[in-house]
């Protein structure tokens, strides 16, 4: 079934004041600055490579799987060079989202993906850091860094990135820890003394994972037990288990999903199938997210307005959802206070659609 998404309930859906905790910066690479950036940087894309705006976004609209997309993910992110270009593609996304109503973004990046093509990590993390600034400072939304290390590379390089990036955690420039990429080969627990080594340094680092994407739901729970993680990216497959439900609902454990993504991945055929109402009853915290927009067709709000097609949640459920965001987000508990008052203001503006239910 479909349900409606009328312009007044789109208006709502904007402006509930959103936080977006599941983007990857290089994952917000449109077409068009991917050519831009590849003639500005004199990089040649390989012949398989699409050779047009046209035909990425044809090729995008049909990946066979994980590993497929990240194939052109990896392609993607060569063109990005410059400081300046790190600086331009997060400006990109910072403006996209809100524009979107997303008022908080926590936002992931790969330095190995860049480091490894002889790129150094200062550029990447300077260019970023630069575009949050900016983007508090002209947009007025709040950003944190999260650094993941791809799963596919040895553990050992991990601890090496994570000793360069040191000085970053140390002026808390970058704020948390993830792992990407391809899952299912390389469970949690290849990454435990990485994990273990920053957070014995940076105690007040927040640690989160991709789990539970292809992988199952024992890479969830292995990922709380090994990793000692406080969320979990994607988390689709903790359904499979009535224990690890109950453990997410009773710690208030949040999910990072992210709906069209997991179609455009080929994990569901369709949003519905996902169990995001399932969540939304078991008390499962989860926030909704758009991984890698450029590549999946839809920032945010696109996210948004998918789930409330095939779920039609009601706008008290839509508040109970972003309200879920807030709590679970890393910002502190002043910036929370200001969000929650957003919320607040939302909910009187939009009074004509909260009914009881
Ligand atoms: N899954 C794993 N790794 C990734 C993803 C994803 O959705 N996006 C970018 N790297
Ligand atoms: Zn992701």
């Amino acid at each position: 079934m479909v349900h409606e998404c009328s312009p007044r309930m789109t208006e709502f859906l904007r402006e509930l004041p959103k936080c977006e905790h599941h983007v990857h910066l290089e994952g917000t690479l449109e077409p068009s600055l991917l050519f831009q950036l590849a003639e500005r940087n004199n990089i040649t894309l390989p012949s398989n490579f699409p050779a047009s705006v046209a035909a990425c976004n044809e090729r995008y609209n049909n990946f066979a799987d994980l590993q497929d997309f990240l194939d052109h993910y990896y392609v993607g992110m060569s063109v990005l060079i410059k400081e300046d270009d790190f600086y331009d593609l997060a400006m990109e996304y910072f403006k996209r989202a809100h524009a979107d109503g997303c008022v908080h973004s926590e936002v992931f990046f790969d330095p190995q993906g860049h480091v490894e093509r002889g790129i150094p990590i200062h550029t990447v993390v300077s260019g970023f850091e630069r575009a949050c600034k900016d983007a508090n400072e002209k947009l007025g939304t709040t950003n944190k860094l999260i650094m993941c290390l791809l799963r596919h590379l040895p553990a050992a390089d991990g601890l090496q990135t994570i000793a360069s990036a040191a000085p970053y955690y140390q002026a808390g420039v970058i704020h948390g820890l993830g792992l990407d990429s391809a899952e299912k080969p390389f469970p949690p627990e290849l990454f435990t003394d990485c994990y273990k080594t920053l957070k014995d340094q940076f105690p007040h680092v927040n640690l989160t994972a991709h789990a539970g994407e292809e992988g199952d739901h024992t890479y969830v729970t292995n990922s709380l037990n090994k990793l000692n993680v406080t969320r979990i990216d994607h988390g689709v497959n903790s359904q499979h288990s009535d224990e690890l439900m109950a453990h997410l609902a009773e710690n208030q454990v949040m999910l990072s999903l992210c709906p069209m993504s997991n179609v455009k991945l080929q994990v569901v055929k369709d949003v519905s199938e996902l169990p995001i109402r399932k969540f939304l009853d078991a008390g499962v915290p989860f926030s909704i997210n758009s991984d890698d927009p450029a590549y999946f067709g839809g920032y945010i709000l696109d996210n948004y307005i998918h789930v409330h097609t095939r779920f039609g949640f009601t706008p008290k459920e839509w508040t109970k959802v972003v309200l879920n965001g807030i709590n679970g987000s890393w910002c502190d508990d002043h910036r929370k206070a200001e969000l929650r008052q957003k919320l607040q203001n939302v909910e009187t503006k939009f009074s004509d659609l909260m009914t009881d239910n």
